[in-house]
């Protein structure tokens, strides 16, 4: 189908990245690491608080509102998709995140990347018909009338229509009783459901409100249609149908360091993802660590995270048993480790939040073409995902996830300590020496260091 205009300020961009490896980049200051992407003081405004999310607009957002909240943005490095470098933004408070996911992007480079697709943007509605007497006769009649449900979908949704998209099926499903032991103590389920999937291709938009517009429109045809009730009228998050998948390879001589064998890290890997696919309580934690990565480019894309958490969750239980969303396997030549994902991705790059946020739009530039292109904005939110559990997994199967993370969470106990921006390098370094990273530590260093003003 086609795709939307390009919003304005996104057809061209000055900052689009010809190169994402930039080396010792953690060391600059904030306004050099701007100067590095490219991004003039225009470019940069919205990063700052007072050209970021501003009260008044937040005011329009949503309901009661009193302020805003800020989120570190950094950008991830190295990535190249599908043969294209690209700046990953991401916003999000935990250390070690941003780092981990360019440190696995490095070493997949190094194995040409990570590859990539995703299917086409299919949001899916269902409408929930109660009180059906005959549940073959409804389906069946449902069925008989798709062509007039698909052209009034079609009605409710006329811009999406024009654009090339607009609603492609319609379909019953009659849901079973539920087993006596779910019942929890409740004598009666309600009886015979049937559900309606009413089946929205939107475009570059995320798609909550088209088809959300298109099934309360057509609910009340599908309950004459069913001789029943309608009840609940909305999107489903688990968007099965539109998948996103990534996948890399990493040579085992990436994946050795001055003390790691990289055979045996690729190795240690494999089997800290087979603990995973095996046993819920460690894949929910594994799949977490995917989300962190997933997450935090949502956010800075306006994206509508929690819609992709529940989709990526109820996707790992769709056998049944909750399992990884990730692989990993050594390939057949013992010469590289191989990871891939696959997960629900309903992103879109029109509409909610992606305009609206200064701070949004201004991520938005860093990504170029993929701020253009729900499939590519997706199967790069994919590579993310793959990219940071790969770094989580690497980081407990050799040094262990707390070396990484202590330094950065030293810096944040020695700012909830009080101290300020030019004193917490020092308090921080005093509690990682001291291998205690605690508030009372950090005050205590705090106060040592002031003392040595006087
Ligand atoms: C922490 O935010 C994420 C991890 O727990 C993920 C994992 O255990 O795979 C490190």
């Amino acid at each position: 189908m086609a795709t939307t205009a390009h919003p304005p300020g996104l057809e061209t961009t000055t900052t689009t990245s010809t190169a994402s490896r930039l080396p010792g980049f953690y060391r600059r200051s904030v306004d050099e690491r701007r100067r590095l992407l490219g991004l003039s003081p225009a470019d940069s405004a919205p990063f700052d608080v007072d050209g970021g999310l501003q009260v008044p607009v937040a005011d329009q957002m949503i309901e009661n509102v009193v302020g805003v909240l800020g989120l570190p943005l950094g950008v991830a490095l190295n990535f190249i998709v599908d043969g294209e470098a690209v700046i990953v933004p991401m916003a999000v408070e935990e250390p070690s995140i941003v780092a981990a996911c360019s440190h696995i992007a490095r070493l997949a480079a190094a194995g040409g990347g990570f590859t990539t697709s995703a299917d086409p943007p299919i949001t899916v509605g269902q409408v929930q018909l109660l009180q059906v007497a005959d549940l073959s006769r409804a389906q069946a009649a449902i069925d008989d009338a798709r062509d007039e449900l698909i052209a009034s979908g079609n009605r409710l949704c006329p811009g999406l229509k024009e654009r090339g998209g607009g609603v492609v099926d319609v379909r019953c499903r009659v849901l079973p009783r539920l087993p006596s032991d779910d019942l929890h103590g409740d004598l009666d389920d309600g009886g015979p459901m049937l559900v309606v999937h009413v089946v929205l291709e939107c475009g570059d938009a995320m798609g909550a409100n088209a088809v959300n517009s298109v099934v309360e429109g057509l609910s009340d045809r599908l309950a004459e249609l069913a001789r029943g009730v309608a009840c609940l009228r909305i999107l489903t998050n688990l968007a099965d149908e539109r998948c996103a998948r990534a996948s890399m390879r990493i040579p085992f001589a990436q994946l050795g360091g001055d003390d790691d064998d990289g055979a045996a890290v690729a190795r240690g890997i494999v089997d800290a993802y087979r603990f995973a696919a095996r046993d819920p309580w460690r894949a929910c934690t594994h799949n977490k660590g995917i989300m962190n990565g997933v997450d935090a480019l949502a956010i800075a894309t306006g994206n509508d995270w929690r819609a992709l958490e529940a989709g990526a969750h109820a996707y790992a239980a769709r056998s049944g048993r909750y399992t990884s969303l990730t692989r990993f396997f050594v390939d057949e030549e013992q010469a590289c480790l191989v990871g891939s994902i696959t997960l629900p991705m309903a992103v879109g790059t029109v509409g909610g939040a992606t305009r609206v946020h200064p701070t949004v739009q201004g991520a938005r530039k860093l990504l170029g073409s993929f701020a253009l292109s729900t499939t590519k904005l997706a199967g790069l939110m994919a590579a993310v995902g793959l990219a940071q559990n790969t770094g989580a997994l690497k980081a407990m199967v050799s040094e262990g996830i707390q070396r990484g993370h202590m330094a950065l969470h030293a810096r944040q106990v020695a700012l909830a300590a009080g101290a300020t921006a030019a004193e917490v390098e020092a308090v921080a370094s005093v509690l990682v020496a001291s291998g205690s990273i605690r508030l009372g530590r950090a005050q205590e260093a705090l106060a040592t260091l002031r003392s040595t003003y006087e």
